[in-house]
């Protein structure tokens, strides 16, 4: 499918942000967008990247009221010697579409997916901040548009990629953020829709995280739903934690992300000498390790979060200060690593990079 570029006069070109320390996440948005439509008896079309402006959509829309829509998030690098890099682009176009089964949207072919990515953000190649730590962060979506109230899969959905300039996730950069492990509201339960990028996953999880952050933690680490017991993730990260070189993380039992930076630090680990073990974890012995001494570091990964530290952990008011608030060194030498590779500083042995023309 082709798609259409729309002009972009020059009085709609913003600002760009000149400093790269102020960017934050995901406030400032490029000049342009992708948008491709999808109506019923006609499949996807109208495929265009047109100027970055609000939509006008009818207060009916089945996106408003039921949350048919899932997302995505992924990041381009610009390499010193001026390419523009994604980074394993392809997973999330799968996981996209796994995403979007689960809540009866259309799938976006996988070739689309990529290409309007890639010629979106070649478009917009300025944009990418080149500081250390930061990126240009590409936000593919999928939304119900049919105006109707009867509960249904939509008959028309648009599909639209923004970009992002970016900083850290956390406004405090790469350092440790302080976890409660939530042990009353839960996240997601076998069957649900967990595993789904969903903004419903997304929405339920803010009182949690409100009421976290009342009591100074930065994030919930979610408990399974059924018996509240084993470790699932931190709504914005997979969880890793280290016993030396033995890292371990919870399993993919259907109720959590299957990310894939989770995916590429069980890649890459076994790269640098350490073991990697995908097992359920009790949260119980796990604070009877953290307080023996056995787990010598926390961290999460996530694309927006990257790799994070973990200082502080609570579970049922027992408060444990992991790796002395500092960042250790298993989670460091993923970060170096993994960024390494993303930002060409290091050779990408794994085929993970995929340029932009
Ligand atoms: C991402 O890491 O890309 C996400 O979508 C997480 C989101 C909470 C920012």
């Amino acid at each position: 499918m082709d798609i259409e570029i729309v002009p972009l006069p020059s009085e709609k070109m913003k600002t760009k942000i000149v400093d790269q320390s102020q960017l934050g996440f995901g406030k400032y948005f490029t000049d342009r967008m992708l948008i491709v439509e999808w109506k019923a008896g006609q499949g996807w079309c109208d495929a265009r990247i047109e100027p970055y402006a609000p939509f006008i959509l009818d207060p009916a829309c089945l996106v408003f009221h039921y949350a048919q829509e899932i997302f995505e998030g992924l990041k381009a690098y610009k390499w010193e010697d001026g390419r523009v890099a994604l980074f394993r682009p392809e997973m999330n176009a799968r996981r996209f579409n796994q995403s979007g089964d689960r809540v009866c949207l259309p799938p976006v072919p996988e070739e689309l997916f990529l290409k309007g990515i890639e010629q979106l953000v070649s478009l917009e190649r300025e944009w990418i901040p080149t500081a250390a730590g930061t990126s240009l962060y590409i936000r593919p979506t999928l939304i119900a548009v049919e105006p109707v109230l009867g509960v249904k899969p939509s008959d028309h959905y648009y599909f639209y990629v923004i970009l992002s300039p970016v900083g850290a996730y956390y406004a405090a950069g790469f350092n440790p953020v302080n976890i409660l492990v939530e042990d009353y509201y839960v996240r997601a339960v076998p069957g649900g829709t967990g595993e789904a990028k969903t903004g419903g996953n997304y929405a339920s999880s803010l009182k949690a995280g409100l009421e976290a952050k009342k009591k100074g933690y930065d994030q919930v680490l979610w408990l399974d739903g059924r018996e509240r017991r084993y470790i699932e993730e931190v709504g914005a990260m997979n969880m890793f934690f280290a016993y030396g070189r033995h890292i371990v993380t919870a399993p993919l039992t259907g109720s959590i992300l299957s990310g894939v930076t989770r995916d590429s630090v069980l890649k890459l680990a076994p790269t640098l000498g350490y073991t990697v073990e995908e097992r359920q974890i009790d949260v119980n012995d796990l604070m009877a390790d953290i307080r023996a001494g056995k787990v010598t570091e926390a961290f999460g990964s996530g694309t927006a979060a990257v790799i994070t530290p973990v200082g502080k952990f609570c579970y049922k008011d027992e408060v444990q200060q992991l790796t002395g608030g500092n960042v250790g060194e298993v989670t460091q030498r993923l970060y170096d690593t993994l960024t390494g590779i993303q930002t060409g500083r290091l050779k990408d042995e794994f085929g993970w990079v995929r340029f932009v023309e």
